[in-house]
């Protein structure tokens, strides 16, 4: 069996009388798409912002590389190595592509101008910007100039799609990635995530999509009434059965004693 990269006991989150998640587990391991799938409502956004610093658990606990870990605010995670793009978007709608793309972790000046005056080194952050859109096939934005709130939906996805994929040093986590895209957008994903995990990168998809659940994943995380039902793997099930499971109609499998 792999490694396991990033791992979570028992985690509780209420929001007032409402108990989002109630004792989930959780474990990614090294080498994988992991896909996490559930009703809505089922929690698995709020676990998701736990794993990412977003949210700190009423119990439980994260655990990363086999050590705990107390992240207070999404840069922990980030600082971890842990980048996540969120349901709903965490972006500046009035600053452009490029600055979104480095927001938090500004490229400065070479020299005093940069370590003195902090001042940015704009251009290089363009650079880079414009390069890493070019890597990933996003050939539908005109201008890395042009301010994030006069994006498409699905091109302000594809925005924090290649941020995570940029800077995601340990473990990279879509919730909804696809959600507002074309076919040819999210097919761009599919393959992005592909390739993000074959860097060696461990990916968590949160997906409603089931047939891409089931072309990208090596393991399914079945989330339901607040924590993981079952654990199964695309290969061993058909897509109906694994329905099945999240909704409740079937009952879920007897987790096998190590699947590896
Ligand atoms: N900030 C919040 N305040 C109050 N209740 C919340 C908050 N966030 C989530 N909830 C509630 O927690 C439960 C789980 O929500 P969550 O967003 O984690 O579900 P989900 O599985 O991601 O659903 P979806 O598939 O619709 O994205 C829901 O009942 C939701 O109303
Ligand atoms: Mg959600």
């Amino acid at each position: 069996m792999s490694e396991i990269v990033l791992e979570a006991r028992g985690i509780v989150k209420r929001y007032g009388h409402v108990t989002a998640v109630a004792g989930a587990d959780f474990d990614l391991r090294a080498g994988e798409v992991l896909a996490v799938i559930g009703d809505n409502g089922a929690g698995k956004s709020s676990l998701i912002k736990v794993l990412s610093g977003d949210v700190v658990p009423d119990a439980g606990e994260v655990l990363l590389d086999g050590r705990a870990v107390h992240f207070r605010s999404p840069h922990d995670a980030q600082l971890a190595g842990i980048e996540t793009v969120y349901q709903d978007l965490a972006m500046a709608p009035a600053l452009d592509i490029a600055t979104n793309l480095f927001l938090g972790r500004e490229i400065r000046r070479k020299g005093p101008l940069g370590s003195v005056l902090r001042m940015l080194d704009v251009k290089e952050m363009r650079r880079q910007a414009r390069q890493q859109m070019d890597d990933l096939g996003i050939t539908t934005l005109q201008s890395i100039t042009q301010p994030v709130d006069s994006l498409s939906g699905g091109q302000r996805q594809t925005v924090a799609v290649a941020r995570a994929a940029a800077f995601g040093r340990r473990v990279v986590i879509m919730d909804e990635p696809t959600a507002a895209l074309g076919v040819r957008e999210s097919k761009g994903v599919l393959d992005l995530i592909r390739r993000i995990r074959d860097t060696g990168i461990p990916v968590v998809l949160i997906s409603h999509d089931m047939p891409a659940v089931f072309e990208v994943a090596d393991r399914i995380h079945i989330h339901r009434l607040g924590r993981r039902a079952a654990v199964v793997r695309p290969g061993d099930h058909e897509m109906n059965e694994v329905v099945g499971i999240m909704t409740g109609a079937l009952p879920a499998p007897a987790p096998a004693g190590g699947t590896s």
